[in-house]
């Protein structure tokens, strides 16, 4: 069983790649996912899903705003993926939610579950959205996705869980058409213990990265950078005690705990991000300097041979967005066992008890915090997820 998929926000295509490498078979029948369609309005971004994921067809990447996509006119399809923006879920700043540019972005989504009627799709956010409007954005859209015919499993996966070499933590919502009468059950974390987590060192020397990979640049930096690095220990930051006062920066605001942050070679990286300047570029644990692209690549999961297309910053930034493909392929997976009648080991869904609640009086069970102190904006910096 063949299941084309149509996505929306298909960034560099860490979804579809994942989806791709999902497979599975029952009684002679392959179960597994193809490209139909997909759309995103950054230039380099849809070059470089065209060239990893569909070449012999590159129209099939419409590049462009969503707002003047003709949803209508899409080719048929049975599977759909948005990764709507998360820029206003963040809780990291202002957080809009729905009043922002982005946040109203999800309903081409929704719009496109109405007119095609997929047999199942899969939306993902940041675990900001759970928080944004005091709850409400997340409620509305989980409502407007049940509302438009679907059951739906909202779940927080925590993808060092689930063997991505780093802590990313998102909601994914699943849901299936209606009229199959079943709800998608959340596939159990393999890496539930935290002695069993890939580590950045495997990720980034396991196998090494040849010297001329796709992506490889390294950053040239002044050597005050290099020097102060050279005191940052595996896992430290700006901040450690162990940076002489000449080579210490001179920040009189919040001291953000990702600035100069090297990983530490046996516990998987912090969360790999698209955007944020001087110093946000992530630190080798062993040589002082940021980061190559292909080495985030490798932290998001990407295969070597996955090249991307466009400038280094550009790259920076579509890698840090996308879904790890090994977290995306355990989810895919667990749908197509699903629609095969293949049991799998699951786990209660994070909303499981709440849902109905939630989606009948529309009221969210987690109050938002009064705005975060400049201070517990520095705490969770390390947790956040701004794509
Ligand atoms: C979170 S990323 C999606 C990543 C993707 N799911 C993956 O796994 O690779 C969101 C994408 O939405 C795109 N985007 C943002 N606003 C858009 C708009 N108005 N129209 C089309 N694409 C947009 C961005 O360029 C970005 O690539």
């Amino acid at each position: 069983m063949i299941f084309k998929k149509g996505e929306l926000f298909c960034g560099p295509g860490g979804l579809t790649l994942g989806a791709k490498m999902a497979q599975v078979e029952k009684d002679g029948v392959v179960f597994k996912v193809e490209h139909a369609w997909a759309n995103d309005y950054d230039e380099a971004t849809c070059n470089t899903f065209r060239h990893n994921i569909c070449p012999e067809n590159p129209e099939s990447v419409i590049c462009g705003d969503v707002r003047k996509l003709d949803v209508a006119s899409l080719p048929k399809i049975d599977a759909f993926a948005f990764g709507f923006p998360c820029n206003d879920y963040s809780i990291v700043g202002e957080s809009k939610g729905l009043e922002g540019d982005y946040g109203p972005l999800y309903t081409y989504g929704i719009k496109v579950l109405n007119h095609h009627r997929p047999k199942w799709f899969i939306a993902e956010n940041v675990g900001g959205l759970e928080s944004a409007n005091e709850g409400q954005a997340f409620i509305k859209i989980l409502q407007e996705m049940e509302k438009a015919g679907y059951n739906i499993t909202p779940h927080l996966y925590k993808f060092q869980e689930y063997g991505v070499p780093q802590s990313r933590h998102r909601i994914i919502i699943v849901g299936i058409r209606k009229d199959f009468g079943w709800t998608f059950k959340v596939p159990k974390a393999p890496f539930k213990d935290r002695d069993s987590w890939k580590n950045a060192r495997q990720a980034l020397e396991c196998p090494p990265i040849e010297k001329d990979a796709f992506n490889n640049e390294f950053t040239m930096h002044q050597k005050k950078v290099i020097d102060m690095l050279n005191w940052i220990p595996p896992g430290g930051n700006a901040w450690s005690e162990e940076i002489p006062e000449h080579l210490r920066l001179n920040v009189k605001g919040a001291k953000l705990s990702n600035i100069y942050k090297r990983l530490h070679p046996k516990t998987p990286a912090y969360t790999v991000t698209g955007s944020g300047g001087g110093g946000t570029h992530m630190y080798h644990y062993k040589e002082p300097r940021a980061l190559t692209n292909r080495e985030r690549a490798r932290l998001q999961t990407f295969p070597d041979d996955f090249e991307f297309l466009g400038g280094k910053e550009s790259v920076r930034r579509q890698i840090g967005m996308a879904v790890p493909p090994d977290g995306a392929k355990v989810i895919v997976e667990a749908i197509l066992k699903s629609f095969a009648g293949i049991e799998y080991e699951t786990e209660a869904a994070k909303w499981e008890e709440l849902l109905n609640d939630m989606l009948i009086t529309g009221k969210s069970q987690k109050k938002k915090k009064s705005s975060p102190s400049r201070q517990v904006i520095t705490q969770q910096r390390e947790k956040e997820d701004i794509k």
